[in-house]
């Protein structure tokens, strides 16, 4: 037998950054390497993602138990793959897609695919004694990520405090990672003092680790944001950038998009971005229109898609299909990448590459219920993808993905820095 067949596959219930349980994988070749994965879950999710299947036993974690995902794993998909190379990745994950049989992997769970499809590239690594990302790259040059960091948290991530679910910061005059970092760090820092400084809660944070303070409204978050740029002595526009995750999706009700004060057509929202774009240095707008509003994504795309980068989360839901509607339609120039919106790696590595050959920047994401597994951090360098979303530089399980990433720095000089839309 080679030394990288797959010569056992074992899953369990763990539990993730909300204490909601989620799947662990650990494949174990031949030759004795092991890879493990563990699959994040999403709070604000689209109705286009793949299933993330629970077990709905009122009994077990409010419904929220992942035993029967587990189960698929051990009794269905183990036993197909059992003998195959670990680093067979596209027959493993095409087989399990065909063994799900569904459209939507409903059938053994998108969560009980991604955890196998993940441990069995962590697997193959090991095997050939590689990093994750070296051996993701393959031939491709390796490029660390540019962070887009959170720093104040809303919608549903903190409580429908504000509309708006994530106000970002981009480090975009950095030159390293590392240097990229710190400033997010000083920024988040001088946030804290600001906001308590103004009155407001400094301190609790929301899934991500931004700050979840109770403002009047999302503008106000940026001009706190504002401020700590300048405290943490940088230019806005200059050497800062702000970047929104407006998550309209989830305000939006009977074609309108519903804010605290009043009710939008996807024209007058249109506007409102257009007139912060004039105001503000917003680089960056994800789901600036909810996940099926085709149209309002093509108004939005037409005024400001030459200028700010228009990124689609619940759009897109990292599908081939969706993202090929996108570009023919002209609905927005960015897609965030989340392997669990998809199910497995294989797919994700074709959506990214069919991005970039659309002229689509690929920024690949964590998810708002997450854990110490670091393999997006792997999978940003190893594809060049430009950006990174991972959350804020405060809970263990973003700095588990932030922290990779400087371990990586050691062996990859190449840095993707901001680039202007248009
Ligand atoms: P989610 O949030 O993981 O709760 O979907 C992340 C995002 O919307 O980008
Ligand atoms: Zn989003």
């Amino acid at each position: 037998m080679p030394q990288d067949a797959i010569a056992r596959i074992h899953a369990r219930e763990v539990l993730d950054s909300r204490g909601n349980p989620t799947v662990e994988v650990r494949v174990q070749c031949a030759g004795g390497c092991c890879g493990r994965a563990i699959v994040p879950s999403g709070a604000s999710t689209g109705k286009h993602e793949a299933c993330e299947l629970r077990d709905g036993d009122p009994k077990r974690y409010a419904g929220k138990g992942v035993q029967k995902a587990v189960a698929h794993v051990k009794e269905t998909i183990a036993p197909a793959l059992i003998g195959m190379p670990a680093s067979d990745q596209s027959e493993i994950d095409r087989l399990m897609v065909e063994l799900d049989g569904t459209p939507n992997k409903s059938r053994l769970g998108a969560n009980a695919l991604l955890g196998v499809s993940l441990a069995c590239a962590h697997a193959a690594a090991a095997a050939q004694k590689l990093p994750l990302w070296h051996y993701l790259a393959g031939n491709r040059e390796p490029s660390l990520p540019l962070p887009m960091v959170n720093l104040i948290s809303g919608g549903l991530h903190a409580g429908r405090n504000l509309e708006f679910q994530d106000f970002l910061f981009l480090p975009v005059a950095a030159r390293t990672y590392s240097e990229a970092l710190e400033q997010a760090v000083a920024v988040y820092r001088s946030l804290g003092e600001v906001l308590r400084n103004h009155g407001f809660e400094g301190t609790l944070v929301g899934d991500e680790g931004g700050f979840g303070p109770r403002l009047e409204n999302n503008e106000q978050a940026v001009e706190m944001i504002l401020r700590a740029l300048e405290c943490a002595g940088l230019t806005p526009g200059k050497d800062a950038a702000l970047a929104v995750d407006v998550a309209s999706t989830h305000f939006y009700e009977n074609g309108r998009y519903v804010l605290r004060d009043r009710a939008f057509a996807a024209d007058d929202l249109t506007e409102m971005f257009h007139e912060w774009a004039e105001k503000y240095p917003i680089a960056s707008i994800e789901d600036g229109m909810a996940e099926d509003d085709w149209s309002g994504w093509k108004l939005l795309t037409e005024k400001l898609g030459r200028r700010v980068q228009l990124i689609g989360d619940d759009l897109f839901a990292t599908n081939p299909k969706r993202l090929a509607r996108g570009c023919i339609e002209k609905t927005a120039n960015s897609i965030l990448i989340k392997l669990n919106q998809i199910g497995t790696l294989t797919e994700t590595l074709v959506v990214i590459d069919q991005a970039r050959a659309a002229g689509y920047r690929p920024v690949i994401s964590a998810r708002s219920g997450e854990t110490e597994d670091a393999t997006i951090a792997d999978l940003a360098v190893a594809t060049a993808a430009g950006q990174i979303k991972i959350g804020s530089i405060a809970r263990s399980e973003r700095l588990a993905k932030y922290n990779q990433l400087l371990r990586i720095e050691e062996h990859v000089s190449a840095f993707s820095r901001w680039q202007p839309v248009g």
